[in-house]
């Protein structure tokens, strides 16, 4: 016997199946069926699903967009790098950018305003993930994920890095600072 000769049974399709491999294969359809149904439901019900939107975008439009944001609205500079630290008005379109390794700009928000933000990056994978509230949207280039956020908390909030993306991995932490 060897894989290039032909099987000794010729009509080896045409037998019946097993029991117990129709047990098996029944499972997994029910099985496929449940999860199917798990998808939207776990998007209403379940607290940690976004709505979120993609758009195709490419790195020179978002950058210029998010460009135009901080020219308008910087309040000041942070650091020594001068990181501008932009306050957009209450309901605006947000800007966010995400390259090796920083989050760009520092931005400003009001409590129980909603912003729509669009997040994109200009290089590489990475993750978006606001901490201590665990909020998470990936992050790919070509692409802006568009989310709409409303803090209800006044306080600084990370944004960590959760996709990792090189050397520069664990330093790729941005603020979003939210005031009453
Ligand atoms: Cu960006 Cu990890």
């Amino acid at each position: 016997m060897s894989s290039l000769a032909p099987p000794s049974k010729r009509i080896w399709w045409n037998e019946p199946v097993e029991g117990a491999e129709l047990l098996w294969i029944g499972i997994a359809v029910v099985w496929g069926v449940i999860m199917t149904f798990m998808m939207p439901y776990w998007h209403v019900v379940g607290k940690q699903n976004l709505s979120s939107e993609a758009y195709r975008t490419t790195a020179a439009i978002h950058q210029a967009k998010t460009q135009a944001m901080i020219d308008q609205y910087t309040v000041r500079t942070e650091g020594e790098r001068k990181f501008p630290v932009v306050a957009p008005p209450e309901g605006s379109d947000v800007y966010l950018i995400a390259r090796l390794w920083d989050w760009w700009p520092i931005l400003e928000l009001k409590k129980g305003k909603s912003y729509r933000f669009h997040i994109s990056s200009l290089d590489w994978q990475h993750g978006f993930s606001l901490q201590p509230t665990n909020l998470n949207v990936q992050v790919v280039p070509g692409y802006e994920m568009v989310v709409t956020l409303t803090p209800n908390q006044a306080g600084q909030f990370s944004i960590v890095c959760n996709e990792y993306c090189g050397i520069g991995h664990h330093t790729m932490v941005g603020k979003i600072y939210v005031t009453e």
